[in-house]
């Protein structure tokens, strides 16, 4: 097969994407692929067109590679790609509204509000932050509403420090999510396609040496130590796989996906968000869990290529 990897792009996690990009390109090969390495760009459509690879894998991350925006221009043209359809993209990518799917679905998320920048104006900045913290408490966790790789995310423990921590954000993003933060086991679990049956591969538990997982964290080698399967019990390793896989099919993510949850004190799981393209690089969750999995990457990505095509 002939297989086209996006990546890079012109997103904050760009340089992420390229190394994701070339990590799949690799195990790709390896897996006896013929692959075209793509780094993103408005040429996009006219190379679909000269060179049509079998299919598209998307290392894609942030931004056009995972609001849905490059799944609509593949859809569009009818290019079999691995990945989830531009409309759950475009769900899973707001952090709100996945969150809003998530809790109406029973499912347990950190409490939250989403602050578009236009509050402030309209009641003033020192109102809302009053608010929010009425409503939520301290710490908080705030993010931009849509984001990857902890990109402008800032932990807050004073009231002092809000004001700093909304502009990290909204450099990145026009709302904030802040989030009531939760303390305990910072976990992922990666859904991947088995056929048709979404599984769930063993969860993999994060200990940043810092104790932030921010993005120098998560990209540095030694950063962060991963245990997989994570240092939890039999059941709560059971709750996070039906949590992932629940999160996974009512949200209608295909083929992989990942979720970052922290089980709090009391053993609960709470979702953080759920990823439509999770990181590929050296030092990401995903090819960590598919290892512990007895999975070899290359081999997954062929058969969800046979998939897409099929
Ligand atoms: N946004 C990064 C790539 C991740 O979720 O792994
Ligand atoms: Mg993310």
């Amino acid at each position: 097969r002939t297989v086209a990897v996006l990546a890079g792009g012109l997103s904050h996690e760009r340089e992420v994407s390229l190394r994701s990009g070339r990590r799949l390109a690799a195990a790709l090969s390896d897996a006896g692929a013929s692959v075209r390495e793509w780094d993103v760009d408005a040429a996009l459509v006219e190379r679909l067109r000269s060179d049509p690879p079998d299919a598209v894998a998307i290392a894609l991350h942030g931004g056009e590679g995972e609001n849905g925006s490059v799944q609509a221009v593949l859809e569009l043209l009818g290019v079999p790609f691995v990945g989830t359809p531009a409309q759950a993209c475009r769900r899973a990518w707001d952090k709100p509204t996945a969150k809003a799917e998530l809790a109406r679905a029973g499912l347990d998320t950190p409490d939250w509000v989403a602050l578009p920048h236009t509050t402030f104006r309209a009641l003033g900045a020192q109102a809302v932050l009053d608010a929010m913290v009425d409503r939520l408490g301290l710490p908080l966790m705030l993010k931009p509403d849509q984001g990857g790789s902890a990109l402008g995310s800032q932990v807050v423990t004073e009231r002092a420090e809000l004001p700093a921590a909304m502009v990290s954000c909204l450099a990145y993003a026009d709302t904030v999510l802040a989030e009531r933060f939760v303390a305990g086991t910072e976990v992922a679990v990666t859904v991947v396609h088995d056929g048709d049956e979404p599984r769930a591969l063993p969860p993999v538990e994060v200990d940043a040496v810092g104790g932030v997982y921010d993005y120098t964290a998560r990209y540095t080698p030694g950063a962060a130590t991963f245990h997989c399967p994570a240092r939890l019990d039999e059941a709560t390793l059971g709750t996070l796989a039906e949590t992932a896989l629940a999160a996974h099919q009512l949200l209608g993510l295909r083929d992989v996906s990942r979720m970052d949850a922290v089980v709090d004190t009391e053993g609960r799981v709470q979702i953080l968000e759920v990823n439509v393209s999770p990181g590929l690089t050296e030092t990401s969750l995903l090819p960590t869990a598919v290892r512990a999995a007895g999975m070899k990457l290359g081999d997954l990505y062929a058969a969800l290529v046979e998939r897409a095509v099929a």
